[in-house]
């Protein structure tokens, strides 16, 4: 089967409006910052999957081989009818709930729904291909405001992979399980993906890898905003620049202008300074201990069910039921 046209709820023009909105609120606080979502243009997205294949990042192949050891329970155990993903990306680690959902002949729909419209083209195009039987959904939206749109009826399963929801902050996320839950009927299911707290001195090169390649995503938010915004940032005149913030246990990522620079976003008739040594937090990648999972879970109205880890705690799958 081939995949459907994407739908797509975030159009052009949304896009253009949301992102004006963001830079001129972020980049007129202080101290600056900016949503991670605008990293994800087709550039961006390119840079996060050679992230994954990076040997400092643990987080992709450690969720593979959770997902690994347990998706014939996954799809025992929730019986989906259709598979929503959230954040779907490449989809690369979905195949393996994808296999043993199909396996078990349940499924019929895949929905997958990110931001990134050259990420979700791709993805859907090979799983259409590779999964010839199975409904392919490709959504072009927003998670944090278009899960209303998500189809309704069979027995859905969220998966929320790649410790994406570690990059809302925690009203965010607050927001975001409660919207979810919203929009489930109860006995739906949502899979969670959340890094674990851990040391610093591991968490850390998975932000910074020696081949600069996450330098080279962090910049790319500049390079966005130039682009749709005729905005001069001069990328090479930022530092990539990672922090472990303890009392909050997530990860930031920074840029750092080196020397004194005045930036103009002619689309917002806005002049920025940024003195030097001054930061735009571009990131945060907030890490969990399982009873955090849980007690977010259940304030949103899941009910936890099964959790797993790696055999050195270093990365959790969550499934939830909507109680
Ligand atoms: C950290 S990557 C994870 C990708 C994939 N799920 C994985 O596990 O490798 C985050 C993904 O979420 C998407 N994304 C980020 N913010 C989003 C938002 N607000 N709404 C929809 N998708 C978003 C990005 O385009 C990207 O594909």
């Amino acid at each position: 089967m081939t995949a459907e046209p994407l739908e797509i709820y975030l159009e052009e023009g949304d896009l253009l409006r949301a992102l004006r909105s963001d830079v001129r609120t972020g980049l007129t606080a202080v101290p600056k910052w900016l949503p991670p979502k605008w990293f994800y243009d087709a550039r961006g997205s390119e840079l996060f999957e050679q992230i994954t294949r990076l040997p400092e990042y643990y987080p992709t192949r450690t969720e593979r081989a959770v997902l690994a050891a347990h998706a014939s329970e996954i799809a025992r155990t929730t019986a989906a009818k259709t598979l929503i993903e959230l954040g779907s990306g490449s989809s690369e680690k979905t195949r393996l709930l994808l296999d043993a959902l199909t396996a078990r002949g349940s499924l019929g729909t895949f929905v997958p729904f990110d931001v990134s419209v050259s990420a979700l083209r791709q993805a859907t195009a090979a799983i259409a291909a590779d999964y010839p039987g199975l409904r392919v959904r490709g959504i072009v939206g927003d998670f944090t405001r278009h899960l209303d749109r998500l189809p309704t009826g069979g027995r859905r399963l969220v998966a929320f992979l790649g410790g994406t929801i570690g990059n809302l902050l925690p009203a965010e996320r607050a927001a975001f399980l409660r919207t979810t839950r919203a929009v489930l009927e109860r006995g739906d299911w949502l899979l969670l993906g959340t890094d674990l707290v851990k040391d610093p001195g591991l968490l850390l090169p998975a932000y910074d890898d020696a081949a600069g390649v996450t330098a080279e995503f962090n910049r790319n938010v500049l390079r966005v905003l130039n682009r749709e915004l005729g905005a001069d940032f001069d990328p090479e005149a930022f530092a990539h620049v990672v922090v472990w913030e303890p009392a909050r246990h997530w990860i930031e990522m920074r840029l750092r202008a080196g020397t004194p620079q005045r930036v103009h976003i002619p689309a917002l008739d806005l002049e920025v300074g940024f003195a030097a040594g001054e930061e735009l937090r571009t990131e945060v990648s907030a890490k969990f201990r399982p009873g955090d999972v849980d007690a977010e879970l259940t304030g949103a109205g899941f009910a936890t069910r099964r959790r797993w880890t790696d055999g050195r705690g270093w990365y959790a799958l969550t499934l939830a039921q909507a109680a």
